[in-house]
């Protein structure tokens, strides 16, 4: 798979990366971990050398399967995980906690469970309101010194935290929701990122799964999906946005394409420092996933897309509120 480098010192890592999450967490079903390390070992297979996985997936259990499944090929991966959240004992109590003692202890913790002596890219998973990001930046610093560290990461930051962290501790990604249907980040952000030389690391590119056209209204969100909290994902919702994704299809079907590939290949598109970070449980979704890479949208593919897009403006905020706080503005 061909690389992209992730801004202008930052690691170089397949331009598709495989977001480990839906794994252990977030998506009802916990994928066995045998099953989800064959996964991960056959993204490795297709060419995919970047994963990304976080201390609050589980808490921990992704950290451990993500660890134990790219044990063998270590030093060809590029492995990004988060600190930030308020884990304590393995259990997550409310709040955000990036005070400088807590990220160390964070780290100790995810170097064991990734079963490695560095993490190549560390990202605060939110901004912590409490702690000044200077003092965050600090202190992922000092473990760059260390060597426990290669790379710094933010994630939902603003611009202000970005242009501020950087100022303290050159960061390389920051990593931030962005998909067809959830474009914020091209007015503030990108054009930070590029004046500031970080790449972006798009979370949720397919829409949650929703822009590969697996979803409608009927489809049954089981109690512990995220998605059943979401808005956007209300059935109501879902069948409002049904449109969207029909045209999507269509657009693929005339172009040998699925919807999956379309959306990221729109993405990988837009800027070349991006890399997106799709995330399934299934080989064959990841097989077709990985095939957007080879997928070429000429100018007037574009030009339809956002036609469908100005069209078929998606209904329901991507967050319900109380998550949406946790979002630095
Ligand atoms: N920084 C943050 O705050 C943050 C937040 C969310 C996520 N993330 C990271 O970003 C990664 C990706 O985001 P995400 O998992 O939320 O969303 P996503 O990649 O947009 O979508 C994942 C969903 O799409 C389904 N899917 C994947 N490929 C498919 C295909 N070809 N056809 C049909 N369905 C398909 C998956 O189901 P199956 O498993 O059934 O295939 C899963 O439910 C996560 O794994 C995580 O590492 C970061």
């Amino acid at each position: 798979m061909e690389k992209r480098y992730l801004g202008k010192s930052g690691p170089a890592v397949s331009s598709l990366g495989l977001g480990c999450m839906g794994l252990s967490f977030g998506y009802g079903r916990v994928t066995e971990k045998a099953e989800a390390v064959a996964l991960i070992r056959a993204a490795y297979d297709e060419g995919v050398t970047f994963f990304d996985t976080a201390e609050v997936y589980g808490p921990w259990t992704n950290e451990d399967v993500v660890g134990a499944a790219i044990a063998p090929f270590r030093d060809k991966a590029v492995l990004a995980t988060k600190f930030g959240f308020n884990i304590v004992d393995g259990r997550q109590e409310p709040g955000l906690n990036s005070r400088p003692e807590h990220i160390r202890i964070a780290v100790e913790g995810s170097l064991k469970r990734l079963q490695t002596d560095y993490i190549d890219l560390l990202y605060q998973h939110r901004v912590d309101p409490n702690v000044p990001i200077e003092d965050v930046a600090g202190a992922v610093k000092d473990l760059i010194a260390e060597g426990k560290v290669k790379y710094f990461g933010l994630s939902e930051a603003g611009a202000a935290t970005i242009r501020r962290a950087h100022a303290v501790q050159p960061v390389a990604a920051v990593q931030s929701e962005y998909s067809l249907w959830w474009r914020e980040p091209e007015t503030k952000i990108f054009p930070v990122l590029e004046e500031l030389g970080i790449g972006f690391v798009p979370f949720s590119p397919l829409g949650k799964g929703f822009l590969t056209g697996a979803m409608t209204a009927a489809t049954r969100l089981e109690k512990n999906d995220f998605r059943s909290t979401v808005p956007r994902f209300s059935a109501e919702n879902r069948q409002a946005n049904q449109p969207l994704v029909r045209r999507l299809e269509a657009l693929a079907a005339a172009k040998g394409a699925t919807p999956a590939q379309i959306a990221l290949s729109w993405i990988l598109a837009q800027k070349p420092w991006i890399v997106p970070i799709p995330g399934t449980s299934k080989q064959s979704r990841l097989r077709e996933n990985c095939g957007a890479v080879k997928l070429r949208l000429t100018e007037q593919d574009l030009a339809a897309i956002a036609a469908v897009l100005a069209a078929n403006p998606a209904q329901g905020a991507r967050y319900a509120e109380a998550q949406q706080r946790l979002i630095d503005g």
